[in-house]
C-alpha cells in the first residue's frame, strides 16, 4: 500500500474518479465550480478519446491506468458500471494510500462486497449521486462503511457537497430513495420536455417554451422549498374552482398520470420484498 494519507486537505483532498461517463463528468464539473482544484482531480476511462475530452473541458488530469490515478488520491469514486466495480477493485487494492476511502457509486454493490476486496486501513463508503450535480445542486445519499473512520466518512461527504446535498442514508435506503433522487431528473426532465411540446401544438417557439418552462420549474422548487404547507394545499391556489387550472389537472386524473407517476417510482425494486 502506498503512504498514508495525513489531513484532509492534503492527500485526502486529491480525488480520483475511475470512469469518466455521464455521472463522473457531472460531479467533476460540479466539485471544479465548487472550488475544487482541477490539479487535484485524476480522472481515467478505458478509452483515451473519453478522458481526453474531460482533459480538455475540465483542465483535469487522466490516464487510462486506473491503479496510478487510485494510488495518488485520498478519495477514490467508482464511477463504473456495476459489472465492472469488482475487477477494477482487484486493479487498485494493493495500489491505494493508508486512510484513503473508496467510494462507489454502483446500483446493488453492497458495502460488505466493496470491503472484502479492499486493504485493511481503506474505507469503504457507498454514494447514489445525481445528474443535477453539474448545476451545484446535486443530491448524493452516501452511506460510509464500517470500515471507515469518521475523517474518512467527513472528507467523502465533503467531495459529494461541493456539487449539492449530501443526506447520509443506511445502507437499505439506497433501493428506496434511489428512483426519486438519482432517478428524480428524468422525470421532471420528461415533464419538461412535455410542456414545451404542449407549447409547440400551440404555436409557440420552443426556445420561448423552453425559456418559461425552466423558469416555472426553478420558481415552483423555490415555493416548495419556502412553504411548508401540504403540496395539495399550494396546487390549489392555482386552481380555484372552475378555473383553467383545475380544468387541466382534471384532464390529468382522466389520463390516470398520478397513478402512472406512482406506479413507475413507487413500485417495488427488484430484491426488495413487500415485508
Ligand atoms: N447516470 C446516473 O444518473 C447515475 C446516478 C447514480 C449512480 N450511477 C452509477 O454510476 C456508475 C457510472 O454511471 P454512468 O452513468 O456515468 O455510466 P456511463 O456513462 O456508462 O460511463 C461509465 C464509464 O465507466 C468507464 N469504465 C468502464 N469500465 C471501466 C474500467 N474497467 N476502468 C475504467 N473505466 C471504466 C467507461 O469507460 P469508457 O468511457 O472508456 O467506455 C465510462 O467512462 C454506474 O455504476 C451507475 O449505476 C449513475
Amino acid at each position: 500500500m502506498n503512504r498514508s494519507v495525513d489531513s484532509v486537505g492534503g492527500a485526502r483532498e486529491k480525488v480520483a474518479f475511475l470512469g469518466a461517463g455521464a455521472v463522473s463528468e457531472a460531479l467533476v464539473g460540479g466539485a471544479l465550480a465548487g472550488g475544487l482544484d482541477p490539479g487535484a482531480v485524476w480522472v481515467t476511462a478505458r478509452s483515451r478519446d473519453h478522458v481526453d475530452a474531460l482533459s480538455a473541458s475540465h483542465g483535469v488530469r487522466v490516464t487510462t491506468d486506473n491503479a496510478a490515478a487510485a494510488s495518488e488520491a485520498g478519495i477514490v469514486v467508482l464511477a463504473v458500471p456495476a459489472a465492472g466495480v469488482a475487477q477494477v477493485l482487484d486493479e487498485i487494492a494493493g495500489r491505494l494510500r493508508d486512510g484513503a476511502v473508496v467510494v462507489s457509486l454502483a446500483d446493488g454493490v453492497p458495502l460488505t462486497e466493496l470491503e472484502e476486496r479492499l486493504p485493511e486501513g481503506v474505507g469503504a463508503a457507498r454514494a447514489m449521486p445525481s445528474l443535477t450535480a453539474r448545476a451545484g445542486e446535486g443530491l448524493t445519499l452516501l452511506t460510509p462503511g464500517a470500515s471507515c473512520s469518521a475523517a474518512q466518512a467527513d472528507a467523502a461527504a465533503g467531495l459529494f457537497a461541493r456539487s449539492g446535498k449530501v443526506v447520509r442514508v443506511p445502507e437499505d435506503q439506497h433501493a428506496v430513495l434511489g428512483p426519486l433522487s438519482s432517478g428524480g431528473p428524468a422525470y421532471v426532465l420528461y415533464l419538461a420536455e412535455a410542456m414545451i411540446e404542449a407549447g409547440a401544438v400551440r404555436g409557440v417557439p420552443r426556445d420561448l417554451a423552453r425559456e418559461l418552462v425552466t423558469q416555472v420549474l426553478t420558481g415552483t422548487a423555490a415555493w416548495l422549498r419556502a412553504d411548508s404547507r401540504e403540496v395539495a394545499t399550494l396546487r390549489e391556489k392555482v386552481c380555484a374552482p372552475g378555473g383553467a387550472g383545475i380544468r387541466r389537472i382534471a384532464a390529468l386524473d382522466r389520463h390516470a398520470v398520478r397513478a402512472a407517476v406512482v406506479s413507475a417510482l413507487g413500485d417495488a425494486p427488484p430484491g426488495l420484498s413487500p415485508e
